[in-house]
C-alpha cells in the first residue's frame, strides 16, 4: 500500500484531505508540527508525525518512505523557502508524487504578493524534477465560519470592503476531493487545476444564508480604510494586512471571479453550492 503524508494537516485544506483520503487504500500519514494537535486527526485514519516547516531535518525524517507528499503552507512570508524544503527532503528520500495547494491567480511576476507569493512555489515545483500536480482555489465559502460567523452570530450581518463585484466562492471539501483523487493516482503528474466553485456576490450570498437561516443577514460594504483599521485592531501584522488588503482591491474589481471545470471532469461532480455548504453549517451561524 502507499505512504502518503499530508504537511499542514490539522489546517484547513490539510483536514479536508485527509478525510477524502480515507478508504483510498493508502496509509495517510499527518505532518503535524505539535503533539499537543495530534488529537485532532485521532478520529481518522491518520498517523501522525511531527513536522516543522522551518527545519530541513524534520521534513527530511517525516518523509522517509513516503510514496506521495501534499503540501499546503499558512497565509506566511515567503512560502516558497517551505515549498523547497519539501522538495529537497522529497528527492532525499525519492518520494513519487507531490501535490502542492497555492491559489488562483498564481504568478511570481503578478501584480499582488500573495500572487507573487503562490507563484514563486509553483515555479520551484514545476523546476524540480519531481511528478507534482498543482491545485490552486479560489476564495473559501470557509471563510464565512473561520472570519464572518463571530459578527454575523452577534450583528446578523457580515463586513467586506469588495462592493458588489462577482466573486468565486469554494468549498474546501471540493478541494480535498480532488487532491485525495490526484493523490492516489498517476494521472495527474505534470497537470495544474483551477478549483473555482460556483460565483455569487456578497448581496447574493447575504440572501441565500438569510433564506437558510430564516432570519436577515445583510451583507456590509466598508470604507478599504475601516476594514484596514479592522484588521490591525486584530493584532494582525502588518506584512499580513497589506496582502489582505491587495486581495480585497482585485476582488473589488471582480478579478476573483471565474468558473473552471477542472473539478467537474475529474470527479464528476458540480461544485458544491453555497446553499448547501450553509446548510451542512447551519450551527455555525
Ligand atoms: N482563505 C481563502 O479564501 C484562500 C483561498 C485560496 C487560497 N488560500 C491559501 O490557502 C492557504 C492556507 O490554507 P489553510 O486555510 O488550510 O491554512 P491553515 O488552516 O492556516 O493551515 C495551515 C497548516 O500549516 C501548519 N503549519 C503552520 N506553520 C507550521 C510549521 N512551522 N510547521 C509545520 N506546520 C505548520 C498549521 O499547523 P497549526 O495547526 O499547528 O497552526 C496548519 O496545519 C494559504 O496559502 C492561502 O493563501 C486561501
Amino acid at each position: 500500500m502507499e505512504k502518503v503524508i499530508v504537511l499542514g494537516a490539522t489546517g484547513n485544506i490539510g483536514t479536508a484531505v485527509i478525510k477524502n483520503l480515507q478508504n483510498k487504500n493508502v496509509l495517510v500519514f499527518a505532518g503535524i508540527r505539535s503533539e499537543k494537535k495530534f488529537s485532532k486527526v485521532s478520529e481518522l485514519a491518520a498517523t501522525p508525525i511531527l513536522v516543522d516547516f522551518a527545519n530541513q531535518e524534520s521534513l527530511n525524517q517525516a518523509l522517509k518512505g513516503k510514496d506521495r507528499v501534499f503540501l499546503v503552507t499558512p497565509l506566511m512570508q515567503n512560502p516558497e523557502a517551505v515549498t523547497q524544503m519539501v522538495i529537497n527532503a522529497s528527492k532525499l528520500n525519492n518520494v513519487k508524487h507531490l501535490v502542492r495547494s497555492t491559489a488562483s491567480g498564481a504568478d511570481s511576476k503578478g501584480k499582488i504578493q500573495m500572487a507573487r507569493w503562490a507563484g514563486a512555489s509553483e515555479d520551484l515545483v514545476k523546476a524540480s524534477d519531481l511528478n507534482y500536480t498543482i491545485v490552486r482555489p479560489y476564495t473559501f465559502l470557509q471563510n464565512f465560519i473561520n472570519f464572518h460567523s463571530q459578527t454575523i452570530k452577534q450583528y446578523n450581518g457580515f463586513y467586506l470592503p469588495t462592493g458588489d463585484a462577482k466573486l468565486s466562492m469554494l468549498d474546501i471539501n471540493d478541494l480535498g476531493e480532488l487532491v485525495a483523487i490526484a493523490l492516489t493516482s498517476n494521472l495527474h503528474f505534470g497537470k495544474t487545476y483551477e478549483l473555482s466553485g460556483q460565483t455569487y456576490t456578497n448581496e447574493i450570498l447575504a440572501k441565500t444564508l438569510s433564506d437558510v437561516l430564516g432570519r436577515k443577514i445583510s451583507y456590509i460594504d466598508v470604507e478599504e480604510e475601516i476594514a484596514r483599521k479592522s484588521i490591525l485592531d486584530n493584532q494582525m501584522p502588518l506584512w499580513m494586512i497589506d496582502a489582505m488588503m491587495e486581495l480585497y482591491y482585485i476582488t473589488k474589481q471582480g478579478w476573483t471571479a471565474g468558473y473552471s471545470d477542472d473539478f467537474k471532469n475529474i470527479t464528476g461532480k458540480e461544485y458544491t453550492s453555497a446553499k448547501t455548504f450553509f446548510e451542512q453549517n447551519i450551527s455555525a451561524f
